[in-house]
């Protein structure tokens, strides 16, 4: 899953249709960064997927994707996966909340339909049959086809240029409704930039 990220992804998603057009660039080749003051069991990406048959490369207008995930949270199969998606812009030094935001109380519900936000930039990529298995299902192995992840989308909506974050957090809760010890945070931080009307 990737940058297009979900800040692209996210404006669009509120607001399809055709407008000027808008650039993502990523600031980070490794794309997803650590929450900034954690609170206690707070994992980062790598505290839900071993990368290690995964990689990205970072063209001028996108980035190529390919190869496995593997699950790797440590959390029961059956548990509700919460996910929390929120943009915030960098306005004189201090990340403001925008309007933007997506609150899923059942992840695994729609992991795989095309009206989950992260069903363009990553689920829908998915080739091997595992879609029976959210991931709350550790050792799981997602296997990718090679994509291309474009960075560049269209919205209505006059889109202010500069820096954006967004935040991306899954919590897990078991059948009595009590919250897992660990949760998940990261970030992706990114500029957008208007390339045409
Ligand atoms: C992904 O997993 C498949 C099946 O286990 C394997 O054949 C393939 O080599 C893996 N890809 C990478 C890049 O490791």
């Amino acid at each position: 899953m990737d940058a297009k990220i979900i800040i692209l992804a996210l404006v669009s998603l509120f607001y399809k249709a055709n407008g000027a057009f808008y650039e993502l660039s990523v600031a980070d080749e490794e794309i997803f960064s650590s929450c900034p003051n954690p609170e206690p069991g707070t994992l980062d990406i790598h505290g839900l997927f071993d990368f290690s048959e995964f990689s990205t490369s970072l063209e001028a207008d996108g980035l190529t994707v390919s190869g496995n995930q593997t699950l790797v949270w440590d959390i029961q199969r059956g548990d509700r996966v919460q996910l929390f998606i929120k943009l915030f812009y960098f306005d004189r030094g201090t990340w403001t909340s925008t309007a933007f935001s997506i609150l899923s109380q059942d992840f695994c519900k729609t992991m795989y339909d095309k009206s989950n936000v992260l069903y363009e930039p990553w689920t829908g990529h998915v080739m091997n049959d595992v879609k029976d298995q959210c991931i709350n299902a550790p050792g799981t192995k997602l296997i990718l086809d090679t994509y291309f992840l474009s960075l560049s989308a269209s919205v209505t909506v006059p889109l202010r240029e500069g820096r954006y974050k967004t935040t991306i957090k899954f919590r897990a809760f078991d059948s009595k409704g009590t919250e897992r010890p660990t949760s998940i945070c990261c970030e992706v931080i990114g500029d957008v930039f208007k390339i045409r009307n």
